[in-house]
């Protein structure tokens, strides 16, 4: 127990430092968007002072030597381009500071519109290279499906985006497992599927693993339970996404078992209109 405190308390930790590492870019980069708009504004007012002065130097052609005409007129067109370039690139680097304040201001607890496919897609991913940068010669074949022209749909991203890890990794330790004792003849497949019918939202993450004993399906979704070795596991993972999916999306979780066989869970959110 004691040791499932401490584990935990370390994951905590993570978590409050990239969240404090999030509000540090936010801050800086909305801290830089004002210099950066002087820079811009400057450069274009700059431009038109050199439009004014072109008039004046065309309105007095005949006074100047046409040797000093041509080399006013080629500093200018110069100095035009140089102006073009600062607001080019500085318009990018807005855009780019803009995409940074974007990803850090999706405020926790906050419904969007969103790409359900690839958030699956990206989270489905993260976890099976995770697990292959800890097992380099373990293979699973991931069988993706999904419906294809959905809309977007009003979820909070990070809640589900961790639903998703949590039950891949879960996926990805029963059938590694799996594989330990059965050695090469067992074909480790992972199946993740996301569809949608009039009002709700599908999402299944199918195992061929090793399924659930009677005691880990009583006991699933209680806190701290774990069948995983002390460190490997805190035993939150189905407690935490039990309550992110039900209570926050006011969806199910649900799940099918045969022990030896496999596991299949399923995620079902009801489709707010955006
Ligand atoms: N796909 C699965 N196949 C077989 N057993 C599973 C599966 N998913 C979960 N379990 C069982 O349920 C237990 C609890 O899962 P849960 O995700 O809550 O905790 P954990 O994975 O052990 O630890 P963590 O907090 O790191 O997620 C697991 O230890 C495992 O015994
Ligand atoms: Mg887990």
């Amino acid at each position: 127990m004691e040791k499932q405190i401490d584990t935990l308390q370390q994951q905590l930790k993570q978590q409050e430092k990239l969240a404090s590492l999030g509000m540090l870019s936010a801050g800086i980069a909305h801290e830089i968007q004002n210099p950066l708009n002087f820079v811009i504004n400057f450069s274009k007012m700059s431009d038109k002072l050199l439009r004014d002065l072109m008039e004046i130097v065309e309105d007095n052609k005949d006074k100047l030597p046409e040797e000093d005409c041509e080399e006013v007129e080629d500093i200018v067109a110069d100095l035009k381009e140089n102006m073009a370039k600062i607001v080019e690139h500085g318009e990018r680097a807005i855009s780019i500071i803009q995409g940074i304040l974007m990803v850090s201001r999706g405020k926790e607890n906050e419904f969007i519109p969103s790409d359900i496919p690839h958030i699956v897609k990206e989270y489905v991913w993260l976890s099976y290279h995770a697990m292959r940068a800890n097992n380099k010669s373990f293979n699973i074949s991931i069988h993706e499906e999904y419906q294809e022209g959905m809309p977007l749909i009003m979820v909070i991203p990070q809640d589900l985006s961790r639903a998703i890890l949590n039950l891949m990794n879960n996926a990805c330790y029963t059938v590694w497992k799996k594989s330990q004792r059965l050695g090469d003849d067992y074909k480790p497949v992972i199946t993740v599927k996301v569809s949608m019918s009039n009002d709700t939202l599908l999402i299944d993450v199918e195992d061929n693993g090793e399924g659930m004993t009677e005691e880990v399906k009583q006991h699933l979704y209680d806190n701290f339970f774990t069948t995983k070795p002390a460190g490997q596991g805190t035993g939150l993972g189905m407690a935490i996404i039990k309550d992110l999916i039900e209570n926050k999306h006011g969806g199910t979780l649900s799940f099918d078992t045969q022990e030896g066989q496999g596991t299949t869970f399923h995620i079902t959110i009801p489709i707010k209109k955006s």
